[in-house]
């Protein structure tokens, strides 16, 4: 857009938007627009005034054209603009300039236009097509000792042009496949803001409350975004942003789906945060728009933690010692490569088993402190295992911690992070274990803080049975959301498994270099776009659609519980 303003040191900055508006160019082509109000425009406006061909000259043209194929669809592309009746002025967001290539082209913007919108193109052959905004710039003749002289007082005009450059994304064809045009547009065609239907059609956005979890709207549009329930447990889900980017606000509006769709979920929750969900939350402004009342799900969850001190309205979770091999007890101790110290073990655990079927830690040290080699760290490190209660005579059984349609809670929060993976471990072994015989429903596994399950470097005790799942769980049932704020840190077998990627603001170049590398389709715009995204708004990528969407996230039903914690009260 061209528009030379006068500003002086000082003042605000006019919004140079409206000046060169391009008057009801779209209803009457006619009218353009003056030379003095866009050079540049004007230029491809000239291209519209030209007279009708006489009829002679017209066939003359098509003989021509027609030993010319390339030539004949770009002017076919033209005599359809002509004829679109779409092209109300009100749409018309800018005009095609420049060198035109078929994956992208520069358009000169004549309307507010924000990067990652969505626009569409009159095309010949193709009909409209879907594009986005994939840089938008203002150009300026402000140069720096001008604007030097500007800041000392001086009067100075200033003409600017904004300039984006928009991704191709495509058109659906008669069969209803994404294509994209084969010959470029016309220089000086118009650039409209795209419809929604045209969107929801070119990207694949379809509505279906019976297997969609409802997570907001598109960016600016009218236009809700499922992910459908079928896929995440198929293809698994990812979660990622920064600390306080929203991960677990968002995990909290995928669980409200998943609760009203029934479906049966265990949620690995290291701080407790999930329990409130119970509650309805307050009301929010604008939850209007996205349709969504508070509610609460008290009578859809259960929650089991191992430190029911802590977390006293959950049940007790505990494990029983009668399966556990003495090399899995040594690893839950601070005895690295105690080789007497586990014979000691094998050999006491063989003596508790050859005489009844359940032991307990007390039982295992009394017999430790019998033997006159028993080494007194081991029994230290068994005391220490013995504070924290997660072993007892009977275990939680799966049948009561998994229920159909059912969200159980883990509540790990107070457990010691070596115990938690422990946890983790055998409850995940246990789930894909009895998934593979059909002794559970399918279901979803959420894992937060998944760094800590599965990490990139080093391993924990849940490291193997996450990768497992990652890589197998889809054949039997057992989808995974994996939530994390540090990306580069979670395992990349597990990672790129996720073929649904939530990802909100992140900033760490590490993580968005992770990020990059597991995200399908991300254009480099949108990887800049991940550090700049507001709290509220993700990235989707995945998840039936064709390229990534900002989603603006919809309110939550029930209450937060990941609020951060004050020093001082308000
Ligand atoms: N979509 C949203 N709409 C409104 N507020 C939000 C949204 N997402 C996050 N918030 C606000 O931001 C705060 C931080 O969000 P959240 O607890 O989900 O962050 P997080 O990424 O889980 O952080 P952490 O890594 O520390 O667990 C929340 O307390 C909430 O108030
Ligand atoms: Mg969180």
């Amino acid at each position: 857009m061209g528009g030379a303003r006068k500003v002086r040191g000082g003042e605000h900055y006019p919004d140079g938007w409206e000046m060169t508006r391009p008057p009801d160019w779209g209803h009457n082509r006619n009218a353009g627009l003056g030379p003095k109000q866009n050079p540049e425009i004007n230029k491809a406006i000239i291209i519209y005034l030209l007279p009708p061909l006489h009829p002679l000259m017209d066939g003359m043209r098509s003989s021509f054209d027609s030993e010319d194929p390339q030539s004949e669809v770009i002017d076919d592309a033209h005599s359809q603009d002509a004829s679109t009746s779409d092209l109300s002025g009100s749409n018309v967001v800018g005009v095609i300039y420049g060198d035109v290539g078929t994956v992208s082209f520069k358009c000169s913007v004549t309307a507010p236009l924000e990067k990652s919108e969505y626009v569409q193109v009159p095309h010949g052959q193709s009909g409209m097509v879907l594009g986005q905004v994939d840089q938008i710039e203002r150009k300026t003749n402000l140069s720096l000792e001008r604007a030097q002289r500007m800041a000392e007082g001086e009067d100075m005009s200033i003409e600017e042009r904004v300039s984006a450059v928009i991704s191709i994304l495509g058109f659906r064809d008669g069969r209803g496949l994404l294509q994209v045009p084969g010959t470029p547009f016309k220089a000086g065609s118009p650039v409209l803001r795209a419809e929604d239907k045209l969107i929801r059609n070119v990207i694949g956005i379809n509505e279906n409350e019976r297997t969609g979890a409802y997570i907001g709207m598109l960016s600016g549009h009218n236009i809700k975004i499922q992910l459908d329930i079928n896929s995440m447990v198929q293809k698994h889900v990812s979660v990622l942003a920064k600390t306080g980017g929203g991960k677990s606000y968002m995990t909290g509006v995928i669980l409200e789906e998943l609760m009203k769709h029934e479906v049966t979920v265990l949620v690995v929750d290291p701080h407790g945060e999930y329990n409130s969900m119970r509650d309805a939350g307050s009301r929010v402004d604008g939850a209007e728009k996205f349709n969504v009342t508070p509610h609460g799900y008290g009578s859809k969850i259960r929650e089991f933690s191992p430190d029911t001190k802590i977390n006293s309205q959950a049940k007790p979770l505990k494990f029983t010692l009668a399966n556990m091999e003495a090399k899995d007890l040594l690893e839950l101790t601070n005895i690295k490569n105690g080789r007497k110290e586990l014979t000691s073990l094998k050999k006491a655990i063989e003596a508790l088993r050859a005489g009844r079927d359940s032991y307990t830690l007390s039982d295992l040290m009394k017999v430790l402190e019998a033997d006159e080699d028993g080494s007194n760290a081991l029994i230290q490190e068994l005391e220490y295992l013995n504070s924290i209660e997660i072993f007892a005579d009977r275990g939680t059984k799966m049948s009561e911690l998994v229920v159909k349609g059912k969200t159980t809670i883990l509540n790990l929060r107070g457990t010691p992070p070596d115990i938690q993976s422990l946890i983790v471990n055998r409850i995940a072994t246990a789930l894909f274990e009895l998934r593979k015989i059909n002794e559970i429903p399918p279901m979803l596994m959420v894992v937060e803080e998944a760094h800590n399950y599965c990490p990139q470097q080093g391993v924990t005790d849940s490291s193997k049975i996450m990768r497992t799942v990652a890589s197998e769980g889809r054949k039997f049932g057992l989808g995974l959301i994996i939530i994390t704020q540090r990306a580069a840190k979670v395992d990349k077998n597990v990672l790129s498994q996720c073929n649904t990627q939530v990802i909100l603001k992140v900033t760490n170049p590490n993580d968005i270099k992770a990020i990059v590398a597991s995200v399908e389709g991300l254009s480099s715009g949108m990887a800049d776009e991940i550090q700049r995204l507001p709290i509220g708004v993700a990235i989707v990528s995945g998840g039936g659609v064709s390229n990534p969407l900002f989603v603006q996230i919809r309110p939550r039903e029930t209450r937060h519980g990941g609020e951060s914690v004050k020093v001082i009260d308000d």
